[in-house]
């Protein structure tokens, strides 16, 4: 039975009440997520690759007078999401809102990809992040509503002819239509799920040097001449999982200041 929209009168944006998983939730856009959704009211569970990026963030939470539990977990692993599920909800309650940002990314010439390489990105980058949405996805059908957002990209979209990054480029591409595909198919499970294509955003994704390097010309490709702020998705996440999202589902959400305009 689909979600209700929100009734009028109550803040559309509100998260309270909410128990949400934010994966990558130990850094960048993930951190600032994570901090938005327990600012609107949602109690928040980190799970990150690094034990110590994960703590952090609840600390930060908590220190804001937020409720927040860390969790190392790799998305890779073939138990680790039910588990981190499950620890969330031991501890915050069930679950109800699910944002899937962990990730890598790096570059290498197409010509020279090895499969290795090829299938770690996709690994971490759709496999993982499938694997993240059924684990959450199957918590959400238990408390009987939910909203999932996964990260999705910019360069899902346009191919940034001199990053050389088929490999990121074409995971990316795929967590859209794995967005959709996963949006049409739980609906019936009153399960959103949306994603959100950041533009270049100033996180320690960006700091390696084939995007740090090219900061100052990229700039001037994007129309608000200027990267991102992770502070900046949390706006749209937020958006996009509450009740003021109510009616959208399988949406691909760009955020990119303009760039993928020209
Ligand atoms: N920064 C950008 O410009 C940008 C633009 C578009 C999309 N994105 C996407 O947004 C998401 C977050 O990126 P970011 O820039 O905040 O990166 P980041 O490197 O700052 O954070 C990524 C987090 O994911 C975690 N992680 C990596 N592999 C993991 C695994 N196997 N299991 C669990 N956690 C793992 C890392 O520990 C880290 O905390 C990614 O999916 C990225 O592709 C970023």
């Amino acid at each position: 039975m689909p979600e209700t929209p929100p009734a009028a009168g109550r803040s559309v944006f509100s998260l309270t009440g909410e128990v949400a998983i934010v994966t990558g939730g130990g850094s960048g856009i993930g951190r600032a997520i994570a901090l938005g959704l327990a600012e609107c009211g949602a109690r928040v569970g980190i799970a990150d690759a690094s034990a110590e990026g994960a703590e952090q963030t609840a600390v930060a939470i908590r220190a804001a007078g937020g409720e927040a539990v860390a969790i190392e977990t790799d998305v890779t692993s073939e138990d680790g999401m039910t588990d981190a599920v499950a620890a969330v909800e031991a501890t915050l309650g069930g679950l109800s809102l699910a944002v899937n940002a962990a990730g890598i990314a790096d570059a290498v010439p197409a010509l020279e990809l090895t499969t290795d390489q090829f299938e770690r990105m996709y690994r971490i980058n759709v496999t993982g992040l499938f694997r993240s949405c059924q684990a959450e996805a199957r918590a959400m059908i238990r408390t009987g509503r939910g909203s999932i957002l996964n990260l999705a990209s910019i360069s899902g979209l346009v191919s940034h002819r001199e990053m050389l990054q088929a490999h990121y480029n074409s995971a990316k591409a795929a967590v859209a239509h794995l967005t959709r595909s996963l949006a049409t198919e739980w609906a019936p499970h009153a399960i959103r799920v949306n994603s959100l294509a950041p533009g270049f955003t100033l996180t320690p994704m960006n700091a390696r040097e084939e995007v740090a390097s090219m900061r100052a010309d990229i700039s001037r490709q994007i129309p608000l001449e200027r990267f991102a702020e992770p502070e900046e998705m949390v706006g749209p996440a937020v958006f996009l999982l509450s009740g003021a999202g109510s009616y959208c589902t399988g949406v691909d959400l760009v955020v990119d200041g303009g760039f993928t305009l020209l």
